[in-house]
């Protein structure tokens, strides 16, 4: 009990420190540029509105780290209420397609839907199962240019299985295990626009929110391939 209850206080220092850091850099940023303004070093018109996007892209940057600590807390706290309700993942992850297609197209990347069953229907709560969805379609067409996404559906064994797969950069081997980590993010991944700039947050949540559902995840990559994401839940048969 002692020895747990210690290291449960490293593993809150550990995580504090995390936190700290990850803020810490858009924080100093902001202050930055704001300073500069302030102190009358930015005269040149274009040169300021530059500044401000930054300090906006930034604050928003923020904001999204600051929401998704919040969200990984509450589901590892073990205080959430994940409902379990028939879910049907058939037209719940076309809808998911359907409303990514834009930010798929400006990428000149197609988003491919694949019912390979009727229906699909898991005991779960909707809301989590499309943030599940969401997350891991927004990965994936931020990891592709000018390539396909496939997103599908299907019962196998008694089980749900959904397939999100890329034909995008990859990751390389050393880098998969450790996606899943907290704030871990790929170095050298092309397209790291700020403004896409994800919290590096996405994947833990999702695969809390899969565990929370009775569900399995698991992920295969090749650099310079693509990535294919593979969930699995107990598919519902009501009598
Ligand atoms: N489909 C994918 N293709 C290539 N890399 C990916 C893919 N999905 C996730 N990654 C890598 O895993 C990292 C962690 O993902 P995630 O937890 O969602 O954080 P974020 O999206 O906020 O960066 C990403 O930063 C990226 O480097
Ligand atoms: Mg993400």
């Amino acid at each position: 009990m002692h020895a747990e209850s210690r290291r449960m206080e490293e593993e809150k220092a550990q995580l504090f420190a995390e936190i700290s850091h990850e803020l810490r850099t858009p924080l100093t940023a902001v202050q930055g540029f704001v300073e500069a303004i302030r102190d009358g070093m930015v005269q040149d018109e274009a040169l300021l509105k530059r500044y401000l996007d930054t300090i906006y892209t930034q604050t928003i940057h923020i904001t999204r780290l600051v929401d998704d600590i919040l969200a990984l807390t509450r589901l590892e706290s073990g205080d959430v209420t994940v409902e379990k309700l028939p879910v049907d993942l058939v037209p719940l992850a076309r809808d998911v397609v359907i409303s990514m297609e834009a930010m798929a197209d400006s990428k000149n990347t197609s988003i491919l839907f694949e019912k390979k069953t009727e229906n699909a229907v898991v005991l779960g709560d909707v809301d989590r199962m499309e943030q599940i969805i969401r997350n891991l379609l927004k990965n994936a067409v931020r990891a592709t240019e000018n390539g396909t996404v496939k997103v599908g559906v299907g019962v196998r064994q008694g089980e749900v299985v959904l397939i999100i797969e890329d034909d995008g950069i990859g990751i390389a081997p050393e880098d998969l295990p450790h996606i899943w980590d907290r704030f871990y993010q790929v170095k050298n991944q092309r397209g790291g626009y700020l403004q896409e700039k994800g919290s590096g947050l996405g994947l833990a949540i999702v695969k809390k929110l899969v565990q929370l559902q009775d569900g399995s995840i698991d992920v295969t990559s090749k650099l310079g391939e693509g990535t294919t994401f593979y969930i699995k839940f107990p598919s519902y048969n009501p009598k």
